[in-house]
């Protein structure tokens, strides 16, 4: 395995396109790297274009960063479990879907089976995808450790109504991969609304989000928070997509929301010069 003699990394931000909540369960997440990244450098100065607390994998991408020092080895399956560890500090219970997908890179099909045995596979889109946009619908007010605790509680007293939503979750989260492998028989507006919809009723949505999410559906488009989410105030990050593309910056003016275009697919942990 080749030495990491380099002092410098950086690695990406990542939404997650379906699965959030679930997959700390053991159903399967769809994530993608994106093209806002964090530059380290192994003295300790850090640059970062990642939102942070947005859902958008800033404590992850923090993580494999500093992974990659502590390991000493272009090694990214050591890397990315070093970086488990380290999310694990931070946020108690993770699936680990945040701290692969920045590692990897790409589009990624990610399953924690077990808390040691996790399966994941890189998904070669087929698929000649839309354009995505982001908006923040604010930092929430709660950590995504609380997050999942809310959750958590909610499995623990409503188990078998989690549990359909979770399966319902799935369900979508194989849309999108069959979307990916360009399957027309899925839509990615209808695939982003019911993955939303999900997630509003396992309640980890805002009802200022909910309120923004409704504008965007009204006016044509779609949209769902993507990672944790929030409840009190903001939820972060929120994916937004529109078959015509001319009404996003409609949108964006008539309701002074900023919206801003993202890349998918990206590379993950990279060795800078
Ligand atoms: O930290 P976030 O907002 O990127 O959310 C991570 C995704 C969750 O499914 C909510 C938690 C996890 O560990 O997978």
């Amino acid at each position: 395995m080749r030495k990491l003699i380099v002092n410098k990394v950086s690695t990406p931000g990542k939404i997650i396109l379906s699965g959030e909540h679930a997959v700390v369960y053991g159903y399967p997440a769809i994530a993608t790297a994106i093209n806002l990244r964090l530059t380290a450098t192994r003295a300790g100065k850090i640059e970062s274009d990642i939102p942070i607390g947005a859902g958008m994998g800033s404590s992850a991408a923090f993580a494999v960063a500093i992974s990659a020092f502590k390991v000493g080895e272009l090694n990214f399956e050591k890397i990315n479990n070093h970086a488990y560890k380290l999310e694990k500090d931070l946020h108690g219970n993770p699936s680990g879907v945040d701290n692969t997908i920045v590692t990897y890179g790409g589009f990624l099909w990610y399953r924690k089976e077990t808390e040691d045995f996790k399966t994941f596979k890189q998904i070669e889109s087929k698929a000649k995808l839309p354009k995505l946009f982001l908006l923040n619908s604010g930092k929430p007010q709660e950590s995504t450790k609380e997050m999942v605790s809310f959750v958590a509680g909610l499995y623990k007293r409503k188990k078998k109504a989690t549990e359909e939503i979770f399966r319902q979750i799935e369900g979508v989260t194989k849309g999108f991969l069959r979307l990916l492998l360009d399957d027309d028989n899925f839509e990615l507006g209808e695939l982003i609304k019911n993955n939303e919809k999900l997630l509003e009723r396992l309640g980890v949505v805002s009802d200022n989000t909910k309120q923004i999410i409704k504008i965007i559906e009204k006016e044509g488009g779609s949209a769902k928070i993507s990672g944790a989410g929030g409840i009190k105030d903001g939820s972060g990050m929120v994916i937004v997509y529109h078959k015509d593309i001319k009404k996003i910056s409609l949108i964006a003016k008539k309701y002074n929301f900023g919206l801003s275009p993202v890349k998918l697919g990206e590379e993950g942990l990279r060795i800078e010069k």
